[in-house]
């Protein structure tokens, strides 16, 4: 074979695996709203930078006919790029070619990018649209799984790991997103371990793929996902602001930002944002975008579990997670999953050496039957040990309520917070007066001629002397007592005094968190 025609050879090859599953398959995928694989990763990547890895795999199934069927590509699109100048892997499953499905080389295929990812130190990000575990492959393809989720594991707190579902994504095939560190759904994808046809023989509920598993379902009901788009678009835009938050791995930080927003900014927001009446409500939101950098607050999970909430700021230009309790929800108590929220994000932003504020306004751990039988100890527990475990700097801002084991659970000083900054509004306590006065004052109250009277007597008493900050101030778990509009400086202070922090734990080989 002449020069040219070994040329003309690997054109043909290379134009066969473009086509993927041939242009009917993709003016499908079009005609759903879909953009094929490689128009996703061409959309978010930086322009020209994807160079794409193991074009000419081919699959080794004889099953069923399959020696004969052609998977150009093998259903999914892998390789490398970056995303505003910055390296990221990434795979993107093929719905033209055999409806994405998962065979050994397909699995291979992935594999060979999340390795590299972990050897260099660089974000992976998976897009998944798929039938699951490719059938006429049998134990290969479940096989495939076991690798994936396997890489998914090891490669936790070594590299921020990325799903996206822009299709289905059903079976045990969303365990591998479920092992990932943020989850991405667009409107019309959907996940679930078993669908609507099976449930209604098993359990003879009635449910569609949407309402069981859909994008909204899992961004409000089970708290699987962390973000919602309406297009795939919205969905790429999102996943670029997530990243520039995010260092490449574990040992690197976070890429900074110039700041154009001084540090003195005092925002004349906070002066009386915190209501007199201690049982008004409040939004966090407000307090949060008032002390970021250019008032930018960029949420995660912001549809579940919203009595607390996360997410991440700039302050000086620095990355900063926030975890914050919301007045406005439930008046920012903790329960079962805000728990597990609060508790995963902590975690993540620890491993990728993060630092991180908690603002704390919350009257303590949801009471009811429901969350005791359901495990508040047991998921709230994941909190303090989230915070406990940490060793990134840690900074902590109470502007009103932190009772008893909810104060201790937000990052108190106890639990190692590097910096506590209380308003004058805090209120750091064991319960609130009202509750107070009840308990420890019931004789006095009871023997009173007024007892009405003697209890708002004992409230205010209460009051006066413990709902404010100077009682943990004077024990130093309060370092600083500042008005509002100050936070913004005192915590750009803390955090540039804190950036070489370093603190040791006992070696062992891990912990066993409260799962
Ligand atoms: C092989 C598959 C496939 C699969 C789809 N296809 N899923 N081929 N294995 N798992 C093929 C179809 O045969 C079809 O091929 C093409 O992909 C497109 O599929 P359609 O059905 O035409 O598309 P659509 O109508 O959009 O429906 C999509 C779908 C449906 C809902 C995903 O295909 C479906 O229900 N697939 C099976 C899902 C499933 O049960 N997967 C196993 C899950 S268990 P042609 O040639 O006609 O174009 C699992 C276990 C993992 O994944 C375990 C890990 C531990």
């Amino acid at each position: 074979m002449s020069r040219e025609a070994k040329l003309e050879k690997l054109a043909a090859k290379r134009e066969e695996v473009l086509l993927g599953g041939g242009q009917k398959k993709i003016d499908k995928q079009h005609e759903a709203g879909k953009m094929t694989a490689r128009e996703r990763i061409e959309a978010l990547l930086d322009d020209g930078s994807f160079v794409e890895l193991d074009q000419f795999v081919i699959h080794r199934g004889t099953y069923f006919g399959m020696d004969k069927v052609k998977a150009p590509g093998e259903g999914v699109v892998t390789g490398y790029g970056t995303v505003d100048g910055r390296l990221v892997y990434v795979f993107s499953q093929d719905f033209t070619v055999l409806g994405g499905s998962l065979g050994e080389m397909h699995a291979q295929k992935i594999c060979k990018v999340m390795d590299l990812a972990v050897k260099v130190g660089a974000p992976c990000i998976g897009i998944n649209d798929s039938g699951g575990a490719r059938i006429q492959e049998g134990v290969d393809a479940l096989t495939g799984y076991g690798e994936i989720f396997k890489r998914n594991t090891h490669a936790s707190g070594v590299i921020p790991q990325i799903s996206v579902i822009m299709g289905p994504c059903a079976g045990g095939a969303v365990y591998s997103p479920a092992l990932t560190d943020f989850i991405f759904m667009v409107d019309k994808s959907y996940m679930f371990i078993t669908g609507p046809q099976v449930i209604k023989s098993v359990t003879g509920e009635d449910v569609t793929q949407e309402v069981l598993g859909g994008a909204r379902t899992h961004n409000t009901k089970s708290g699987n996902a962390h973000f919602y788009a309406a297009s795939e678009q919205e969905c790429i835009d999102q996943i670029k602001t997530l990243l520039s938050y995010l260092p490449a791995n574990n040992l690197e930080g976070a890429p900074v930002y110039d700041c154009a927003d001084p540090a003195e900014r005092q925002d004349e927001v906070l002066k009386d944002i915190v209501p007199d009446n201690p049982n008004q409500a409040y939004d966090m939101k407000e307090v949060i975008a008032a002390i970021a950098d250019d008032h930018v607050f960029f949420e995660v999970q912001k549809d579940w579990a919203a009595n607390i909430i996360t997410g991440y700021i700039r302050l000086n230009g620095m990355s900063v997670g926030v975890i914050a309790n919301q007045p406005k929800v439930m008046a920012g108590c903790l329960d079962i999953n805000c728990s597990d929220k609060a508790g995963r994000f902590i975690r993540f932003c620890d491993a990728m050496g993060i630092p991180m504020v908690t603002f704390v306004d919350t009257p303590g751990y949801l009471p009811g039957v429901a969350q005791e039988h359901g495990g508040i100890i047991r998921h709230g527990a994941k909190l303090l040990y989230a915070y406990s475990e940490a060793s990134v700097p840690l900074m902590t801002v109470i502007t009103r309520k932190a009772y008893g084991g909810a104060y201790l659970a937000m990052c108190a000083k106890a639990l190692g917070a590097d910096a506590v900054i209380a308003w004058p509004t805090a209120q750091i306590a064991v319960m609130g007066a009202q509750g107070a006065a009840n308990i420890v004052f019931r004789k006095d109250i009871d023997a009173a001629e007024d007892p009405a009277k003697m209890r708002q007597q004992k409230i205010d008493e209460y009051e006066e002397e413990f709902s404010n900050p100077y009682c943990a101030a004077a024990r130093g778990m309060v370092d600083i007592v500042c008005e509002p509009e100050q936070t913004r400086f005192y915590l750009i202070r803390s955090l540039e005094s804190l950036l070489t922090k370093k603190e040791s734990r006992p070696g062992k080989k891990h912990g066993n968190l409260p799962v």
